[in-house]
């Protein structure tokens, strides 16, 4: 029998004093104090004391007494006030109790692997009972906020005229740099779908419809490796306009990111949001994604170098590599010399092959290459970061690639030790103007930066025939905090063009034809300008949300190897599967 629950777990309170209610929950707590039982109910709105009087009988007390953590049940009873004292101010519901006259048990429970409102057990164990997992309170928070930003992003959309259109989950591959999950046709001996790693291609179709302004939230498939801040499946909110340029779709982006700081981060943004170049973006910060609530900008020293005997230098400058540092403030004062030969480990695991690292003192720089700056190279030293005594100043000669990744990485784990920033403060900005392509040295071939069907910028569209890896894309990427929330290009909607990027991409006419003919069709066929973006929706989840770890925002995540450790995803499937799909294992 169901006891038609008239409040919530979370709902009453002094105000419903004396009102019979019925609640329905799980067992959260129960306290036997011999002549009365206290069972804390919990559902997803909060908890809710119920007693067990001896008043009530003691056939209902003893039935009360059987109760055990995560038994569901309901209880009909009146809303009293607790004893004096007895309150929990901490709690809506902390005032009040429920004197129980009726209990239906609807479930026991077996003790639980872990306790719901206790310390955070490990995660292999909360993956494979996500089920109990998601009962607890941090992650039910979670979910409520991942819904409504979802509310907030189909309201905002819609309010501008976009239309929510869906797009298949079978399709053929789009490329966009990561590999595809396949899934082979019955019908089509030998013949796959994959599954879309984005709906690019069919956003840019609509545009070709006429669509004019399309949006998804749309599930996105990749087999990539996965990090904390990736899943094999995840969401975006996916954007197509028509007749834009790229200021237009960043404005209009713009209008949403305002009302989701506004909502979720309780901040009125300044707009427009700050545009760094990529290549501003690369030299000053050595990430295309810069983490920009704190400075700890890189400088080039290539002229300092050059007035030292230090050997590591010169050999630097002859290779036609790069002198690049920073200076971290307080840093010198700080960190002792264990902690410096740790920042060189770090820094080598990014690929360089030492770190310069000098302290800034009241009249000198110290450390153990302090010797190779004379005292007017170390005054321009200072001078160039501004350096004050307690600094440190960390210095890697190597390629432009091997500085930027172990200085902008340093720079990231120096400012969070140090603590440069507010960790709850939110900075959000466009890095804009990618290159369009980017040399695969393993392909011996161009891949594309973003993805083929990318617009470099009209006045780089001659060096497409002389010089492919200086031109720009019309290419932005929406940075909050260091993470990349998003990113969108204009496309190309003139064959031509788009014929000509396949063939620098490797691709000859035939093969371009063959994979990708019904886009050249379409943009012969009237294809409007248009442009487009993708927010990280899991992504911004875990920013609003606080969190560091995307599985987190996710009902059913994978672990890091792509397993679900409650299903047992992926599985064997049995030899009449694989018959019927004419699949033979290896
Ligand atoms: P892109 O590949 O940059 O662009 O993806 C857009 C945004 O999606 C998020 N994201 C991910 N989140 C979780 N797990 C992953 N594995 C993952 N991969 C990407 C990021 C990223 O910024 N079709 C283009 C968009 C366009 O051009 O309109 C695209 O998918 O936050
Ligand atoms: P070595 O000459 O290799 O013994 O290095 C002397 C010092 O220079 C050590 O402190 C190294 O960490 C540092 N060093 C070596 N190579 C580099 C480099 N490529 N960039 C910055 N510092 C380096």
């Amino acid at each position: 029998m169901l006891l038609k629950r008239t409040h919530t777990c979370g709902e009453l309170t002094g105000a419903d004093v004396g009102r019979d209610v019925a609640l329905n929950g799980w067992v959260d707590a129960w306290r036997d104090f011999g002549g009365l039982v206290f069972i804390d109910l919990r559902d997803r709105f909060g908890v809710t004391q119920v007693v067990f009087e001896p008043e009530a009988g003691a056939e209902l007390q003893a039935r009360a007494r059987e109760l055990r953590n995560e038994y569901v049940i309901g209880v009909r009873g009146k809303v009293a006030p607790r004893l004096e004292g007895k309150e929990n101010p901490k709690l809506k519901t902390g005032a009040v109790e429920v004197r129980v006259v009726e209990l239906v048990v609807y479930n026991a429970s077996p003790t639980p692997p872990f306790e719901i409102d206790g310390p955070e057990p490990n995660e292999e164990l909360r993956l494979k009972y996500r089920f109990l997992d998601l009962r607890r309170p941090e992650l039910q928070r979670v979910f409520v906020i991942r819904h409504e930003i979802g509310q907030t992003m189909r309201r905002v959309m819609s309010d501008q005229g976009f239309l929510e259109v869906e797009t298949p989950v079978l399709g053929r591959s789009t490329p966009e740099g990561a590999r595809d999950f396949l899934v082979p046709s019955r019908v089509h001996p030998g013949h796959f779908y994959a599954l879309p790693q984005s709906p690019q291609l069919y956003k840019q179709l609509l545009m070709v419809s006429g669509f004019d302004r399309y949006f998804q939230i749309a599930r996105c498939f990749r087999d990539e490796d996965l990090r904390a801040t990736r899943q094999p499946e995840f969401s975006q909110l996916d954007v197509e306009m028509s007749f834009v340029e790229d200021d237009d779709v960043m404005t209009t982006m713009e209008g949403l990111i305002a009302a989701l700081a506004k909502q979720f981060g309780g901040e009125e943004l300044a707009l427009p949001l700050p545009r760094v170049e990529y290549r501003d973006a690369m030299e000053r910060f050595g990430s295309d994604r810069p983490d920009l609530r704190y400075g700890l900008e890189l400088k080039d020293l290539a002229d300092v170098a050059d007035q030292t005997e230090f050997r590591v230098f010169q050999q630097a400058r002859e290779a036609g590599n790069r002198i690049r540092g920073l200076c971290a403030p307080g840093g010198g004062a700080k960190y002792s010399r264990k902690d410096l030969d740790g920042f060189t480990e770090f820094a080598g695991t990014f690929g360089a092959k030492g770190l310069v690292w000098l302290k800034v003192e009241a009249e000198t720089l110290t450390g153990p290459t302090a010797k190779f700056f004379k005292p007017e190279v170390q005054a321009l030293l200072r001078e160039r970061f501004d350096a004050k005594a307690g600094d440190l100043i960390l210095i890697v000669a190597d390629t432009q690639a091997v500085t930027s990744q172990a200085l902008s990485n340093l720079r990231a784990r120096l400012a969070e030790e140090l603590k440069l920033y507010d960790p709850r403060a939110f900075h959000y900005s466009w890095v804009v103007h990618f290159p369009l392509l980017a040399w695969d040295a393993e392909e011996n071939r161009y891949v594309a930066e973003h993805h083929p069907f990318t617009m470099p910028l009209p006045e780089d569209l001659p060096l497409l025939d002389t010089d492919p890896a200086k031109v720009r894309a019309q290419a932005y990427d929406l940075v909050i905090n260091g993470e990349e929330a998003g990113g969108g290009t204009i496309r190309i909607h003139d064959s031509a063009i788009q014929s000509k990027v396949f063939a620098l991409l490797g691709l000859s006419p035939e093969e371009a034809e063959e994979k990708f003919g019904f886009l050249l069709s379409a943009l012969r066929n009237g294809a409007p300008p248009h442009g487009g973006i993708a927010l990280g929706f899991d992504r911004l989840v875990m920013l609003y949300a606080g969190l560091t770890n995307i599985r987190d925002c996710i009902a059913f995540p994978k672990t890091a190897r792509g397993t679900d450790l409650m299903t047992g995803a992926p599985g064997a499937v049995s030899p009449r599967q694989l018959k019927e799909l004419h699949v033979k294992l290896d």
